[in-house]
């Protein structure tokens, strides 16, 4: 039984994306605690490269906004599933500025 989290990236509420992850909870939830956190619910602000997470401890971001509720759910999880629509060959901006701002060193 493991924790997972599942990053649902798309910032369209009910469209493939989270088609995609319903799909993948329904089977994980037989034999694990499964949360999933949608981009569409948080205000994460993008990460301005300033390093200074990596002096800080457990190495968060300074920037107080909706990551601090993201970083909670996250360090509980022993796996971390992300599903992202495809933006311009990459991710969401909205997945990719959370990805950016969880640093583990
Ligand atoms: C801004 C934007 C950029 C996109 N770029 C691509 C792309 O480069 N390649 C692609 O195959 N689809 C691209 N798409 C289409 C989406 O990946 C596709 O519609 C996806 O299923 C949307 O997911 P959703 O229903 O969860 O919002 C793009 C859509 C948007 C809104």
């Amino acid at each position: 039984m493991s924790n997972i989290i599942v990053l649902s990236g798309s910032p369209r509420k009910g469209g493939n994306t989270d088609l995609l992850v319903d799909a993948f909870v329904k089977g994980a939830e037989k034999n694990n605690n499964v949360e999933v956190v949608s981009v569409a619910d948080y205000k994460v602000n993008p990460c301005i490269g300033c390093n200074s997470c990596f002096d800080r401890e457990e190495h968060e971001c300074f920037q107080q906004d909706d990551m601090q509720i993201v970083y909670d759910k996250l360090k509980c999880a022993d796996v971390i599933v992300v599903a992202s629509p495809v933006y311009f060959y990459g991710v969401s901006a909205q997945l990719k500025a959370i990805i950016d701002r969880y640093i583990l060193l």
